[in-house]
């Protein structure tokens, strides 16, 4: 038995308010957050989902990649995310590179995510049909991620679209749809064209949060440094300046929240 490290309070909203919002047509908004006083003011803002995202290596940490982060780095700053006084967000966390090569080493570090990092589901990148069912197998609610994979990034050699032919469209769709099967209740679709993530959207029962993916995901996610224009790195191109019209950080990711509860956001301009 692990030790808690904290008072792991169940938070609010949980994964059948998110398969519910699906159902009656409401958008999921979603951030990333790494830290307590960002995830404070996205608590306020009443943003649904917070992914503790391995994206923390390039922001936070100053990599070229996700690659360097480990499970430690993502238990920190889970911990640190999680710890609200009246949480409503629902709190994912990415398993880092190499986290989850065999199902016990990934079942081992989505443990460690979920009771010292109190996170209340886990994600974690590609079609990892039999790692994603044995996990789900023992209690660990998983989202996957499909599309652009940034931790294949030395096998993709760029960060560029992915399914745009119909071959690898077809691809992806079987790959959710497979996912689906296996026990995921949550998908991530990162940079696919926008009319592949509708007709992934409209097959699954389960929620799928678009980032590049055109709007008639779900609901949407962006990395918080980029829509807040404090990135080190340039902004990816489906990503917006929240900050350009908002007297505060607050009132940036407010923006962002209505924008996306009103389908306004991504435009044509942030979809591929
Ligand atoms: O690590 C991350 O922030 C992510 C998002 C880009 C979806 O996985």
């Amino acid at each position: 038995m692990k030790q808690m490290t904290q008072d792991c309070t169940p938070t609010p909203l949980s994964i059948n308010n998110l398969l519910a919002m699906k159902q009656r047509g409401e958008k999921i908004s979603c951030l990333t957050a790494y830290d307590a006083s960002f995830s404070a003011l996205i608590n306020k803002a009443g943003i649904d989902v917070i992914l503790v995202g391995d994206s923390l290596g390039m922001v936070i940490q100053g990599h070229p990649t996700t690659l360097p982060v480990s499970i430690s780095d993502m238990i920190y700053h889970t911990r640190c995310v999680s710890r609200q006084p009246n949480q409503r967000v629902f709190v994912i966390a990415d398993l880092p590179f190499m986290s989850y090569s065999t199902p016990i080493i990934a079942a081992d570090n989505a443990a460690k995510l979920i009771q010292q990092g109190c996170a209340q589901m886990v994600k974690l990148e590609g079609a990892r049909i039999e790692i994603v069912r044995f996990l789900v197998d023992q209690g660990i609610p998983v989202c996957g991620h499909l599309g652009l994979l940034p931790q294949l990034i030395n096998q993709l050699g760029n960060y560029q679209v992915q399914g745009k032919t119909p071959a690898d469209a077809k691809r992806i769709l079987i790959e959710a749809q497979q996912l689906q099967d296996a026990g995921a209740t949550l998908l991530v679709l990162e940079c696919v064209p926008a009319a592949l993530a509708k007709e992934i959207s409209s097959q699954l029962k389960i929620p799928v949060i678009g980032i590049g993916a055109g709007v008639h995901c779900d609901g949407q996610v962006l990395v918080l440094y980029d829509m807040l224009n404090i990135s080190i790195t340039k902004r990816p191109r489906f990503s917006k300046n929240f900050m350009q019209e908002a007297p505060s950080i607050e009132a940036a990711i407010s923006a962002y929240h209505q924008a996306v509860k009103q389908a306004l956001f991504p435009s044509i301009e942030h979809s591929f």
